[in-house]
């Protein structure tokens, strides 16, 4: 094993529901301390990666590592913000306790919890700006609040990699900044990142790295080599021109092969 291993390594990962497949041969490499995107069209498999690093699903061929482990073996390493949809939010749960959940995989689930874990809730609360919501259903918060609200219960957990599952879609500009705000503190105290991501117009500023994924890996590097027009018009289709035209910067770098460098 590495003495110093990636946070995130995929390995010639293929996977399918039934018969189709959903993901093939990908393999990449993510270093450490990285805020990632995750960009592709609908469809492209991107769930379907998260749920195969959490340990969730089980890829047909090759393997993923986390932190140099399997995935599923590290509670600690590794925390999850889901897609909304993925979400049941008529389920009967306050914002506390949904944050408290965060703690819960760190002890036997007979235990209480220690003053330390309701501390490190209510913080993460406090990070997100919804301390005040702590004894609301989260059934009732707004879309933009209930992103907010996972948020912390990842925060909580305190793990070293944290996989969100597009944590942006359908939050209004303020809170979209105001959470790119927190995931930045989050990368910038050397925990590493995973975001699913679909506006191409801010993928560049928000992401140190993007990974274009539709059923490949069609590309990761830093922005500027991943948002050229011919990889994104062969990932989007004609659809993205004028979308590619305007982007801010005018990219001229190779792609990079599928890894960091310093990983
Ligand atoms: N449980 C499942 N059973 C069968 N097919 C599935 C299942 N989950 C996803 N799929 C299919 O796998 C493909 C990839 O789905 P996935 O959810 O990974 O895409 P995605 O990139 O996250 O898309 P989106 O941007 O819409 O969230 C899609 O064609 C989807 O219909
Ligand atoms: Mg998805």
């Amino acid at each position: 094993m590495d003495a110093n291993p990636a946070a995130v390594r995929v390995e010639h990962v293929t996977i399918g529901y039934g018969t189709v497949p959903v993901l093939l041969d990908c393999s990449v490499t993510i270093g450490a301390g990285q805020m990632v995107g995750i960009i592709g069209p609908n469809g492209a498999g991107k769930t379907t990666l998260i749920k195969v690093l959490l340990g969730i699903l089980e890829p047909d061929l090759g393997r993923v590592l986390i932190a140099g482990h399997a995935p599923g073996k590290h509670v600690g390493h590794i925390a999850y913000v889901p897609q909304r949809s993925q979400v049941d939010w008529d389920f009967p749960i306050t914002v506390g306790e949904v944050v408290r959940m965060g703690r819960y995989g760190r002890h036997p689930f007979w235990r209480q919890l220690h003053a330390s874990d309701e501390q490190a809730a209510a913080e993460a609360l406090q990070l997100v700006d919804m301390s005040d919501y702590t004894h609301r259903q989260v059934g009732m918060l707004s879309g933009g609040q209930q992103q907010r609200v996972f948020l912390a219960r990842a925060l909580a957990q305190g793990a070293e990699i944290l996989l969100l599952d597009e944590p942006l879609a359908g939050v209004d500009v303020r809170t979209e900044e105001s959470i790119i705000g927190i995931l930045r503190r989050v990368r910038d105290s050397g925990r590493t990142l995973l975001v699913v991501h679909h506006d191409l117009s801010t993928a560049a500023a928000y992401f140190d790295r993007l990974l274009l994924l539709k059923q490949r890996v069609i590309a990761y590097g830093p922005p500027a080599t991943v948002l050229q027009r011919d990889l994104l018009e062969e990932v989007y289709g004609g659809r993205v021109a004028a979308l590619i035209a305007s982007l801010s910067q005018e990219p001229s770098a190779t792609p990079s092969p599928v890894g960091d460098e310093d990983a």
